[in-house]
């Protein structure tokens, strides 16, 4: 078992599946391009056969982007698959990613199959696919809701077949950590080729466990591929979003023990070209990349993060590609960073006593101000009137 986690991106396959986040080739091709900068593993760049403009924007990508592996998603028939070849052929490196639905509730009511059918058609499709493609991945549908026993049979069967890559999709975000680590475990365990595959994760975020529920089929199940968008973005309430997973992995490689590639400087860039595409915006509060997540406000926090930044920051800003953290100034803040502010701004008061009166006057705006500017301190200290 190998110590890297491969880093798989679907934002511009699933991600795009996101009511209102459809892309032109041209903006999929831009983010394609930072996912390249990123040092992404695979980056899927779109459902080849779903239309002519995903077609178009698949082998764009496949002809531009030579770093990382680009794969097309493909239903389980050999039109897609072959659309999906086409597509890439100018790839330097192609992935075909076949999938069809496992779950009793998919096979009977949506594809009306049964599962001697579904069985046939995934073996026959990776069949297939193996004679257009080296590199394939076979995704089971609504697998966490399928029937583990019936699950490896066909995960063995695809295996034998020549998939390199299993991926086991929560497509309904209806798992738990453990439960879901612990499934794919045991499906592991229940396939007699399992060590031929790559086992891989793809979870949705219907109760905000899409990240953990990653974390937990790494750790738990043994997975080594985490399938991913930027921001989370995602049909519902998205997908497991790659600047969390990737940050979790990297700040607890103590737990994790595991490599992964990702140039962490370029995921604010990715995260804001994403969110000026589809026009989604990143709340304040979102871990990594929400303009709050390196901002201190209170005077406590301030004071600490001033003294020694692992006070309270378990990451650095510049690492995921901020410029710095920020201490926010504001009625919470300390006398600390208030005068910090003022060496910043290269303002040099000529007494503590003058430092002390310009703090009075700093905190009686902040009662009356959500946050001071810099401007306000200029202001503030030039100018007395504006306590008036
Ligand atoms: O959520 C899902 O099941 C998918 C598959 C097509 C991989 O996106
Ligand atoms: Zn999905």
């Amino acid at each position: 078992m190998t110590d890297k986690l491969i880093i798989f991106d679907t934002t511009l396959r699933d991600g795009e599946q996101s009511p209102g986040a459809s892309m032109t080739r041209e903006e999929k091709l831009r983010i394609a391009r930072q996912l390249e900068r990123m040092k992404v593993d695979v980056i899927e760049a779109g459902f080849a056969a779903s239309s002519n403009g995903d077609f178009e924007a698949v082998k764009a990508i496949a002809a531009a982007v030579k770093d990382s592996t680009i794969c097309s998603l493909a239903r389980a028939n050999d039109r897609d698959i072959s659309r999906a070849a086409e597509a890439l052929a100018g790839a330097n490196s192609a992935r075909i990613h076949t999938f069809i639905a496992t779950s009793e509730l998919h096979m009977e009511k949506k594809l009306r199959m049964t599962r001697e059918q579904v069985l046939e058609q995934a073996t026959l499709a990776v069949r297939f696919a193996r004679n257009l493609c080296g590199d394939i991945e076979f995704s089971p549908e609504d697998g966490y809701r399928s029937d583990i026993d019936f699950l490896a049979r066909v995960c063995e069967s695809v295996i034998q077949e020549g998939a390199g890559t299993i991926n086991i999709p929560d497509t309904v975000g209806y798992g738990i950590p453990e439960l879901y680590g612990d499934f794919i475990r045991r499906l592991r365990e229940k396939v007699p080729n399992s060590d031929k595959a790559i086992w891989s994760v793809h979870c949705h975020n219907d109760l905000g466990m899409a990240v953990a529920n990653s974390l937990a089929g790494v750790k738990i199940g043994g997975a080594r591929q985490i399938e991913c968008t930027i921001n989370g973005l995602g049909e519902r309430a998205g997908n497991c979003s790659l600047e969390e997973v990737v940050m979790a992995v990297r700040t607890r490689r103590d737990y994790f023990g595991l490599d992964v590639g990702i140039e962490t400087s370029q995921i604010v860039p990715a995260s804001k070209l994403v969110s000026q595409t589809t026009g989604f915006v990143v709340q304040p509060n979102k871990a990594v990349v929400g303009a709050n997540a390196f901002a201190h406000a209170s005077g406590i926090h301030q004071d600490g993060v001033l003294k020694a930044r692992d006070t309270y920051e378990i990451m650095r800003a510049e690492d995921v590609g901020w410029a710095a953290n920020k201490i926010v100034l504001g009625k919470l803040s300390g006398r600390n960073a208030f005068k910090q502010r003022l060496q910043e701004l290269g303002i040099q008061l000529e007494s503590e006593a003058e430092v002390n009166a310009a703090f009075v006057r700093f905190k009686d705006l902040a009662d009356r101000k959500n946050e001071i500017f810099d401007e306000d301190i200029i202001a503030l200290v030039m100018d007395e009137s504006v306590t008036a």
